[in-house]
Protein backbone atom coordinates (compact mmCIF):
# COMPACT_ATOMS: atom_id res chain seq x y z
CA UNK A 1 0.00 0.00 0.00
CA UNK A 2 0.66 3.52 0.01
CA UNK A 3 2.72 3.53 3.32
CA UNK A 4 5.35 1.17 2.04
CA UNK A 5 5.90 2.83 -0.99
CA UNK A 6 6.89 6.29 1.34
CA UNK A 7 8.14 9.03 -1.05
CA UNK A 8 7.83 6.82 -4.38
CA UNK A 9 5.25 6.74 -6.82
CA UNK A 10 5.48 3.01 -7.45
CA UNK A 11 7.31 0.27 -6.30
CA UNK A 12 9.79 -0.06 -9.51
CA UNK A 13 11.03 3.43 -8.34
CA UNK A 14 11.37 2.47 -4.92
CA UNK A 15 12.98 -0.37 -5.94
CA UNK A 16 15.83 1.17 -8.37
CA UNK A 17 16.52 3.61 -5.43
CA UNK A 18 17.14 0.27 -3.15
CA UNK A 19 19.87 -0.60 -4.68
CA UNK A 20 22.74 0.78 -2.86
CA UNK A 21 21.28 -0.61 0.35
CA UNK A 22 20.42 -4.37 -1.81
CA UNK A 23 23.50 -3.96 -2.69
CA UNK A 24 25.17 -3.67 0.42
CA UNK A 25 23.31 -6.53 2.09
CA UNK A 26 24.47 -8.90 -0.27
CA UNK A 27 27.95 -8.15 0.39
CA UNK A 28 27.18 -8.60 4.04
CA UNK A 29 28.74 -11.20 4.87
CA UNK A 30 31.42 -11.36 2.29
CA UNK A 31 34.71 -10.96 4.52
CA UNK A 32 36.82 -12.03 1.43
CA UNK A 33 37.09 -14.54 -1.87
CA UNK A 34 36.81 -18.08 -1.30
CA UNK A 35 34.85 -21.09 -2.62
CA UNK A 36 32.61 -21.07 0.75
CA UNK A 37 30.74 -18.17 -0.69
CA UNK A 38 28.58 -20.59 -3.06
CA UNK A 39 28.22 -23.43 -0.12
CA UNK A 40 30.02 -26.53 1.15
CA UNK A 41 31.67 -28.50 -1.45
CA UNK A 42 32.60 -25.40 -3.72
CA UNK A 43 36.28 -25.64 -3.31
CA UNK A 44 36.45 -29.29 -4.70
CA UNK A 45 33.83 -28.13 -7.17
CA UNK A 46 35.79 -25.36 -8.77
CA UNK A 47 38.53 -27.62 -9.13
CA UNK A 48 36.47 -30.19 -11.04
CA UNK A 49 35.24 -27.67 -13.62
CA UNK A 50 36.98 -26.11 -17.19
CA UNK A 51 34.19 -23.86 -18.57
CA UNK A 52 30.80 -22.26 -16.86
CA UNK A 53 27.08 -22.37 -18.83
CA UNK A 54 24.85 -19.76 -17.77
CA UNK A 55 21.16 -20.86 -18.24
CA UNK A 56 18.36 -17.91 -17.14
CA UNK A 57 15.96 -16.22 -18.72
CA UNK A 58 14.84 -12.33 -19.10
CA UNK A 59 16.49 -10.00 -16.82
CA UNK A 60 18.85 -12.47 -15.66
CA UNK A 61 19.88 -13.43 -18.97
CA UNK A 62 21.30 -10.40 -18.95
CA UNK A 63 23.33 -10.27 -15.90
CA UNK A 64 24.60 -13.55 -17.40
CA UNK A 65 25.77 -12.09 -20.70
CA UNK A 66 27.63 -9.42 -18.84
CA UNK A 67 29.26 -12.31 -16.67
CA UNK A 68 30.62 -13.81 -19.62
CA UNK A 69 33.03 -10.93 -20.20
CA UNK A 70 33.93 -11.15 -16.38
CA UNK A 71 34.44 -14.84 -16.38
CA UNK A 72 36.67 -15.24 -19.62
CA UNK A 73 38.54 -11.85 -19.18
CA UNK A 74 39.34 -11.91 -15.59
CA UNK A 75 39.47 -15.66 -14.54
CA UNK A 76 40.27 -16.98 -18.21
CA UNK A 77 37.08 -19.45 -18.19
CA UNK A 78 35.25 -20.38 -20.93
CA UNK A 79 31.55 -19.24 -20.53
CA UNK A 80 28.54 -20.12 -22.59
CA UNK A 81 25.20 -18.41 -21.84
CA UNK A 82 22.21 -19.65 -23.57
CA UNK A 83 18.33 -18.51 -23.10
CA UNK A 84 16.73 -21.36 -21.07
CA UNK A 85 13.95 -22.05 -23.49
CA UNK A 86 16.28 -22.76 -26.20
CA UNK A 87 18.62 -24.24 -24.60
CA UNK A 88 16.18 -27.40 -23.32
CA UNK A 89 14.95 -28.15 -26.27
CA UNK A 90 18.34 -28.27 -28.54
CA UNK A 91 20.67 -30.80 -28.83
CA UNK A 92 23.93 -29.79 -27.23
CA UNK A 93 27.66 -31.16 -26.66
CA UNK A 94 27.81 -31.80 -22.71
CA UNK A 95 31.31 -31.90 -20.98
CA UNK A 96 30.53 -32.90 -17.83
CA UNK A 97 33.52 -30.65 -16.45
CA UNK A 98 30.71 -27.56 -16.83
CA UNK A 99 30.07 -25.20 -13.87
CA UNK A 100 25.95 -25.06 -15.08
CA UNK A 101 25.08 -21.62 -13.38
CA UNK A 102 21.21 -20.70 -13.20
CA UNK A 103 20.34 -17.35 -12.63
CA UNK A 104 16.76 -16.38 -10.92
CA UNK A 105 15.27 -13.95 -9.17
CA UNK A 106 12.97 -15.79 -7.83
CA UNK A 107 14.25 -19.32 -8.28
CA UNK A 108 10.67 -20.49 -9.73
CA UNK A 109 10.98 -20.05 -13.48
CA UNK A 110 9.74 -22.82 -15.32
CA UNK A 111 12.03 -22.69 -17.99
CA UNK A 112 15.26 -22.30 -16.53
CA UNK A 113 14.42 -24.84 -14.15
CA UNK A 114 13.62 -27.08 -17.13
CA UNK A 115 17.05 -26.36 -18.40
CA UNK A 116 18.73 -27.32 -14.91
CA UNK A 117 17.21 -30.69 -14.85
CA UNK A 118 18.39 -30.82 -18.62
CA UNK A 119 21.72 -30.37 -18.13
CA UNK A 120 22.07 -32.69 -15.62
CA UNK A 121 20.32 -35.22 -17.89
CA UNK A 122 23.09 -34.44 -19.94
CA UNK A 123 25.55 -35.61 -17.40
CA UNK A 124 26.34 -31.90 -15.55
CA UNK A 125 26.22 -32.68 -12.55
CA UNK A 126 28.19 -29.35 -10.98
CA UNK A 127 25.14 -27.23 -10.53
CA UNK A 128 24.82 -23.47 -8.77
CA UNK A 129 22.70 -20.96 -8.18
CA UNK A 130 22.61 -17.24 -8.20
CA UNK A 131 18.68 -16.90 -7.06
CA UNK A 132 17.05 -14.11 -4.72
CA UNK A 133 14.58 -16.56 -2.87
CA UNK A 134 15.72 -18.77 -0.29
CA UNK A 135 13.25 -21.04 -0.42
CA UNK A 136 12.64 -21.45 -3.99
CA UNK A 137 12.47 -24.29 -6.10
CA UNK A 138 15.91 -23.43 -7.70
CA UNK A 139 17.46 -23.16 -4.53
CA UNK A 140 16.53 -26.85 -3.76
CA UNK A 141 17.39 -28.19 -7.17
CA UNK A 142 21.39 -27.06 -7.10
CA UNK A 143 24.53 -28.00 -5.47
CA UNK A 144 25.50 -25.02 -4.63
CA UNK A 145 23.82 -21.30 -4.23
CA UNK A 146 24.65 -17.66 -3.89
CA UNK A 147 21.57 -15.93 -2.59
CA UNK A 148 21.38 -12.08 -3.51
CA UNK A 149 19.62 -10.23 -0.71
CA UNK A 150 17.52 -7.81 -3.22
CA UNK A 151 14.88 -8.07 -0.70
CA UNK A 152 11.16 -8.85 -2.16
CA UNK A 153 10.95 -7.26 -5.82
CA UNK A 154 7.48 -6.68 -6.46
CA UNK A 155 7.30 -4.47 -9.77
CA UNK A 156 7.62 -6.56 -12.55
CA UNK A 157 10.45 -4.93 -14.23
CA UNK A 158 13.53 -6.58 -12.51
CA UNK A 159 16.19 -3.68 -10.95
CA UNK A 160 17.64 -4.44 -7.88
CA UNK A 161 17.38 -8.16 -8.75
CA UNK A 162 19.56 -7.69 -11.89
CA UNK A 163 21.86 -5.39 -10.24
CA UNK A 164 22.47 -7.64 -6.92
CA UNK A 165 22.82 -10.48 -9.67
CA UNK A 166 25.64 -8.41 -11.01
CA UNK A 167 27.60 -8.21 -7.74
CA UNK A 168 27.12 -12.64 -7.11
CA UNK A 169 28.72 -12.79 -10.54
CA UNK A 170 31.47 -10.51 -9.95
CA UNK A 171 32.47 -12.68 -6.93
CA UNK A 172 31.72 -15.65 -8.43
CA UNK A 173 34.25 -14.46 -11.19
CA UNK A 174 36.46 -13.56 -8.59
CA UNK A 175 36.53 -16.69 -6.77
CA UNK A 176 36.72 -19.11 -9.94
CA UNK A 177 40.22 -16.88 -11.04
CA UNK A 178 41.58 -17.60 -8.01
CA UNK A 179 40.62 -21.18 -7.49
CA UNK A 180 42.69 -20.87 -11.34
CA UNK A 181 45.65 -19.22 -9.98
CA UNK A 182 44.57 -16.17 -11.55
CA UNK A 183 43.85 -13.41 -8.74
CA UNK A 184 46.76 -11.67 -6.78
CA UNK A 185 45.94 -10.83 -3.17
CA UNK A 186 46.46 -7.30 -4.38
CA UNK A 187 44.00 -7.65 -6.96
CA UNK A 188 41.63 -9.30 -4.58
CA UNK A 189 42.16 -6.43 -2.52
CA UNK A 190 41.37 -3.56 -5.18
CA UNK A 191 38.06 -5.63 -6.30
CA UNK A 192 36.86 -5.98 -2.65
CA UNK A 193 37.83 -2.34 -2.30
CA UNK A 194 35.34 -1.52 -5.47
CA UNK A 195 32.71 -3.16 -4.62
CA UNK A 196 32.71 -1.89 -0.99
CA UNK A 197 32.52 1.44 -2.61
CA UNK A 198 29.86 0.44 -4.99
CA UNK A 199 26.85 1.24 -2.56
CA UNK A 200 28.00 5.15 -3.30
CA UNK A 201 28.47 4.87 -6.41
CA UNK A 202 25.06 4.01 -6.77
CA UNK A 203 24.03 6.73 -4.92
CA UNK A 204 26.17 8.63 -7.12
CA UNK A 205 24.07 7.88 -10.12
CA UNK A 206 20.58 8.02 -8.24
CA UNK A 207 20.65 11.57 -8.06
CA UNK A 208 21.15 12.08 -11.96
CA UNK A 209 17.31 11.49 -11.63
CA UNK A 210 16.31 14.95 -12.40
CA UNK A 211 18.23 15.16 -15.96
CA UNK A 212 17.28 11.51 -16.82
CA UNK A 213 13.20 12.74 -16.01
CA UNK A 214 13.95 15.89 -18.63
CA UNK A 215 14.94 13.44 -21.55
CA UNK A 216 12.07 10.99 -20.28
CA UNK A 217 9.28 13.17 -21.15
CA UNK A 218 11.21 13.32 -24.77
CA UNK A 219 10.97 9.88 -25.10
CA UNK A 220 7.55 10.17 -24.19
CA UNK A 221 6.40 10.91 -27.86
CA UNK A 222 8.85 8.04 -29.48
CA UNK A 223 7.62 5.01 -31.14
CA UNK A 224 11.05 3.77 -31.81
CA UNK A 225 14.50 3.79 -29.85
CA UNK A 226 17.57 2.58 -30.25
CA UNK A 227 20.33 1.62 -27.51
CA UNK A 228 23.76 0.75 -28.01
CA UNK A 229 26.54 -0.44 -26.43
CA UNK A 230 29.67 -2.27 -26.79
CA UNK A 231 31.66 -5.35 -24.76
CA UNK A 232 30.41 -5.65 -21.57
CA UNK A 233 28.13 -2.74 -22.03
CA UNK A 234 26.53 -3.94 -24.74
CA UNK A 235 24.32 -6.57 -22.49
CA UNK A 236 23.63 -3.75 -20.63
CA UNK A 237 22.19 -1.84 -23.83
CA UNK A 238 20.00 -4.76 -24.24
CA UNK A 239 18.65 -4.31 -20.99
CA UNK A 240 18.14 -0.82 -20.97
CA UNK A 241 16.07 -1.78 -24.36
CA UNK A 242 14.15 -4.39 -22.25
CA UNK A 243 13.20 -2.22 -19.53
CA UNK A 244 12.20 0.42 -22.01
CA UNK A 245 9.49 -2.30 -23.80
CA UNK A 246 7.85 -3.58 -21.19
CA UNK A 247 6.91 -0.80 -18.87
CA UNK A 248 6.58 2.24 -21.79
CA UNK A 249 5.47 0.01 -24.53
CA UNK A 250 8.17 1.94 -26.69
CA UNK A 251 9.68 -0.75 -29.41
CA UNK A 252 13.39 -1.14 -28.25
CA UNK A 253 15.87 -2.37 -29.69
CA UNK A 254 20.11 -3.19 -28.36
CA UNK A 255 22.89 -3.25 -30.55
CA UNK A 256 26.71 -3.67 -30.29
CA UNK A 257 27.81 -0.53 -31.48
CA UNK A 258 30.21 -1.89 -34.27
CA UNK A 259 27.25 -3.50 -35.70
CA UNK A 260 25.21 -0.49 -36.30
CA UNK A 261 26.92 -0.71 -40.17
CA UNK A 262 25.12 -3.86 -41.04
CA UNK A 263 21.40 -3.18 -40.83
CA UNK A 264 20.29 -0.86 -38.31
CA UNK A 265 21.82 2.18 -39.42
CA UNK A 266 18.96 1.85 -42.16
CA UNK A 267 16.62 2.75 -39.55
CA UNK A 268 18.23 5.71 -38.35
CA UNK A 269 16.17 9.43 -38.72
CA UNK A 270 15.79 12.19 -36.77
CA UNK A 271 12.51 10.64 -35.21
CA UNK A 272 14.99 7.72 -33.86
CA UNK A 273 16.60 8.08 -30.66
CA UNK A 274 19.77 6.63 -30.09
CA UNK A 275 20.73 5.82 -26.54
CA UNK A 276 24.39 4.94 -25.93
CA UNK A 277 26.45 3.90 -23.18
CA UNK A 278 29.66 5.75 -23.24
CA UNK A 279 32.08 4.43 -20.27
CA UNK A 280 35.73 5.05 -21.00
CA UNK A 281 36.69 1.87 -21.61
CA UNK A 282 39.35 0.49 -24.22
CA UNK A 283 36.47 1.02 -26.97
CA UNK A 284 35.67 4.33 -26.14
CA UNK A 285 37.08 6.01 -29.32
CA UNK A 286 35.60 3.29 -31.68
CA UNK A 287 32.17 4.02 -30.19
CA UNK A 288 32.76 7.42 -30.81
CA UNK A 289 33.44 7.26 -34.66
CA UNK A 290 30.01 4.87 -34.36
CA UNK A 291 27.87 8.03 -33.01
CA UNK A 292 29.25 9.87 -36.19
CA UNK A 293 27.77 7.83 -38.09
CA UNK A 294 24.56 8.06 -36.62
CA UNK A 295 24.86 11.71 -36.29
CA UNK A 296 26.03 11.96 -39.98
CA UNK A 297 22.16 10.42 -40.76
CA UNK A 298 20.22 12.98 -38.18
CA UNK A 299 20.22 10.72 -35.22
CA UNK A 300 19.43 12.43 -32.13
CA UNK A 301 22.14 10.89 -29.11
CA UNK A 302 21.23 10.54 -26.00
CA UNK A 303 24.61 9.74 -23.88
CA UNK A 304 25.39 8.63 -20.84
CA UNK A 305 29.40 9.39 -20.95
CA UNK A 306 31.27 8.52 -17.76
CA UNK A 307 32.91 12.15 -16.69
CA UNK A 308 36.56 11.09 -18.01
CA UNK A 309 35.32 10.89 -21.65
CA UNK A 310 35.33 14.00 -23.35
CA UNK A 311 31.76 13.46 -25.18
CA UNK A 312 30.27 16.76 -24.75
CA UNK A 313 26.98 17.80 -25.93
CA UNK A 314 26.13 19.96 -29.03
CA UNK A 315 23.37 20.08 -31.97
CA UNK A 316 21.97 16.48 -31.60
CA UNK A 317 24.09 15.12 -28.92
CA UNK A 318 22.60 15.42 -25.43
CA UNK A 319 24.92 14.06 -22.58
CA UNK A 320 24.40 12.70 -18.98
CA UNK A 321 27.67 13.17 -17.14
CA UNK A 322 27.99 9.97 -14.98
CA UNK A 323 30.79 8.96 -12.34
CA UNK A 324 34.87 8.77 -13.43
CA UNK A 325 34.94 4.98 -15.07
CA UNK A 326 34.28 2.36 -12.71
CA UNK A 327 36.43 -0.13 -14.53
CA UNK A 328 35.02 -4.22 -14.16
CA UNK A 329 32.40 -3.18 -12.64
CA UNK A 330 31.01 -0.10 -14.74
CA UNK A 331 28.03 -2.11 -16.07
CA UNK A 332 26.18 -2.15 -12.26
CA UNK A 333 26.31 1.56 -12.95
CA UNK A 334 24.94 2.54 -15.97
CA UNK A 335 22.04 0.33 -15.86
CA UNK A 336 20.75 2.37 -13.51
CA UNK A 337 19.85 5.66 -15.57
CA UNK A 338 18.64 3.01 -17.93
CA UNK A 339 16.29 1.98 -15.28
CA UNK A 340 15.02 5.28 -14.69
CA UNK A 341 14.74 6.49 -18.15
CA UNK A 342 12.36 3.49 -18.73
CA UNK A 343 10.72 4.26 -15.24
CA UNK A 344 10.63 8.20 -15.81
CA UNK A 345 9.16 7.54 -19.87
CA UNK A 346 6.66 4.88 -18.55
CA UNK A 347 4.96 7.67 -16.20
CA UNK A 348 4.62 10.35 -18.55
CA UNK A 349 2.70 7.82 -21.15
CA UNK A 350 0.78 6.82 -18.15
CA UNK A 351 1.00 3.23 -18.28
CA UNK A 352 0.73 0.47 -15.62
CA UNK A 353 4.41 0.52 -14.60
CA UNK A 354 4.47 -2.19 -11.68
CA UNK A 355 2.15 -4.53 -13.81
CA UNK A 356 3.08 -4.19 -17.62
CA UNK A 357 0.18 -5.74 -19.63
CA UNK A 358 0.47 -8.85 -20.42
CA UNK A 359 3.63 -9.63 -18.18
CA UNK A 360 3.84 -11.25 -15.06
CA UNK A 361 6.63 -11.54 -12.55
CA UNK A 362 7.08 -15.10 -12.14
CA UNK A 363 6.57 -17.58 -15.14
CA UNK A 364 6.14 -20.48 -12.97
CA UNK A 365 4.38 -22.67 -16.57
CA UNK A 366 6.13 -22.90 -20.17
C1 LIG B 1 9.70 -12.65 -16.06
C2 LIG B 1 9.86 -11.30 -15.38
C3 LIG B 1 11.26 -10.74 -15.66
C4 LIG B 1 12.32 -11.74 -15.26
C5 LIG B 1 12.09 -13.11 -15.92
C6 LIG B 1 13.00 -14.18 -15.31
O1 LIG B 1 9.70 -12.46 -17.44
O2 LIG B 1 8.88 -10.39 -15.83
O3 LIG B 1 11.44 -9.54 -14.92
O4 LIG B 1 13.59 -11.26 -15.60
O5 LIG B 1 10.75 -13.55 -15.70
O6 LIG B 1 12.62 -14.35 -13.98
P1 LIG B 1 13.57 -14.96 -12.89
O7 LIG B 1 12.73 -14.96 -11.62
O8 LIG B 1 13.90 -16.37 -13.32
O9 LIG B 1 14.77 -14.12 -12.77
Amino acid sequence: GAAELGPYQHYMQKEIFEQPRAIADTLESVAGIMPELFGDGAHQVFKDIDRVLILACGTSYYSGSTAKYWLESIAGIPCSVEIASEYRYRDSVPDPRTLVVTISQSGETADTIAALKHARGLGMAHTLTICNVATSAMVRECKLNFLTHAGVEIGVASTKAFTTQLVALFLLTLTLAQSRGKLTDAQEAAHIKALRHLPAAVQAVLALEPQVIAWAGEFARKENALFLGRGMHYPIALEGALKLKEISYIHAEAYPAGELKHGPLALVTSAMPVVTIAPNDALLEKLKSNLQEVRARGGELYVFADSDTEIKSEPGVQVIRMPEHYGALSPILHVVPLQLLAYHTACARGTDVDKPRNLAKSVTVE
